[in-house]
């Protein structure tokens, strides 16, 4: 008893101590929180589309939310929180940060400094990808971080703007909705050229000032969080096209092409671009593992939606008048595209704690911490 009382005095003493020393460096301390720049599509977006008055892909309606804080159907995909919340989270946020359109909005201001989401529903690689659904196209979203870099660069300094960015995570979720669309489109595009035409538009060797890596990089981004395609064929939307209610295997061929293509252009970019840091998330390794090994993960349903209408739940997005499961902690599917808040932090958790199968070369804890 006693040993545990002078621990508990020398934690104390110690607290304080670390305390008044924090106070005096309170600015400091609170920007040991690495700033997270979030990109990409609904896996990523919180609300984005919300704001698009015009947007055809949106969640800002019930069920979606509905274990949200009060319930509040927020715009994110998903019955809670997304990945983005989860990894923010684990980097010391507590959320994912507010969409670029809510500042915007709102006023622009030093919070973005801290951490911005440009992630938009529906959004791909290429601008034919949602083209016509009015959403913000990945092209846009690297504009918009354009212009939180030049405010900051203004309102802090040159210096301090670029010290701020190296050290940010880029977080990028995107690659789906260009595949869907490859389908969709029943385009006759030779598939290793189609691959190939997205890892283009990944490097964005276009021009510089609209694309993706290259032009963050440019603008003085460092760190890069990429997060790789799932296996979309398993999508409750995708096996509603087998008749036994598979994957359609058509499709996670293509994911798994898009990440080792994905693989081999970041090792190549990071022999390129000096100081560029990255982590690979294989989320098709992460999903099938969990797919095939539901109970692992304390799951019972891996191939139905919590939320929607028709076989599988995977013929109608998430409504008030959809089917609703109850136990929406043992469904990887919230609606016929996305996974559930659970789903969701068991992705998270991988990728930012996770072994060398599921993110490569290192995890995003470890980027976050690489100087
Ligand atoms: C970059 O690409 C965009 C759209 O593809 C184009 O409008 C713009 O003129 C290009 N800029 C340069 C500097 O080539
Ligand atoms: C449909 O699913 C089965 C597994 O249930 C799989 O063997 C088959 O290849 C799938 N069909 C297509 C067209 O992907
Ligand atoms: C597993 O699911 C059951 C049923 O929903 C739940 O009661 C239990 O808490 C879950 N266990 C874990 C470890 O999440």
């Amino acid at each position: 008893m006693e040993k545990i009382y002078s621990v508990f005095f020398i934690l104390l003493v110690g607290t304080l101590f670390v305390n008044l020393q924090i106070s005096n460096a309170a600015k400091t301390y609170r920007n040991a929180i690495p700033p997270i720049f979030i990109f990409g599509d609904s896996t990523a977006d919180v609300g984005t589309n919300s704001f698009l008055p015009t947007s055809k892909i949106r969640a800002d309606f019930p069920h979606n939310g509905i274990d949200f804080p009060n319930a509040n159907p927020t715009g994110r995909f998903s019955n809670g929180y997304n990945s983005a919340d989860f990894l923010s989270k684990l980097m010391g946020h507590r959320r994912s940060p507010k969409p670029y359109l809510y500042f915007l909005k709102t006023g622009l201001n030093n919070k973005m400094f801290r951490g911005v989401n440009f992630a938009s529903g529906a959004s791909g690689l290429l601008d034919v990808t949602g083209k016509d659904l009015n959403i913000v196209f990945m092209s846009a979203q690297i504009k918009q971080f354009r212009s939180v870099c030049s405010i900051m660069a203004y309102s802090k300094g040159r210096e301090v703007a670029k010290n701020v960015l190296e050290k940010s995570m880029i977080a990028i979720s995107v690659g789906s909705n260009d595949i869907f669309g490859y389908f969709e489109s029943r385009s006759t595009v030779n598939p290793a050229v189609f691959i190939n035409s997205l890892m283009t538009a990944y490097e964005s060797h276009i021009n510089v000032s609209v694309g993706n890596i290259k032009a963050l990089y440019n603008l003085g981004a460092r760190k890069f969080g990429i997060i790789s395609v799932a296996p979309i064929g398993c999508c409750p939307s995708q096996r509603i096209h087998n008749a036994t209610g598979g994957c359609l295997e058509i499709e996670n061929t293509f994911a798994q092409a898009f990440y080792s293509s994905l693989d081999a252009l970041l090792k190549k970019l990071s022999c390129e671009l000096s100081g560029m840091k990255y982590a690979l998330g294989n989320s098709y390794e992460m999903t099938i593992n969990v797919i095939n090994h539901p109970q692992l993960f304390n799951l019972t349903s891996v191939d139905t939606a919590c939320c929607g209408e028709g076989w599988l739940n995977g013929e109608k997005i998430c409504t008030s008048k959809a089917n609703l499961c109850l136990n929406r902690n043992n469904y990887l599917f919230w609606d016929l595209y996305h996974p559930t808040q659970y789903a969701s932090e068991l992705a998270a958790t991988t990728l930012y704690s996770g072994g060398q199968q599921f993110v490569t070369p290192m995890n995003f804890a470890q980027l976050a911490a690489a100087t």
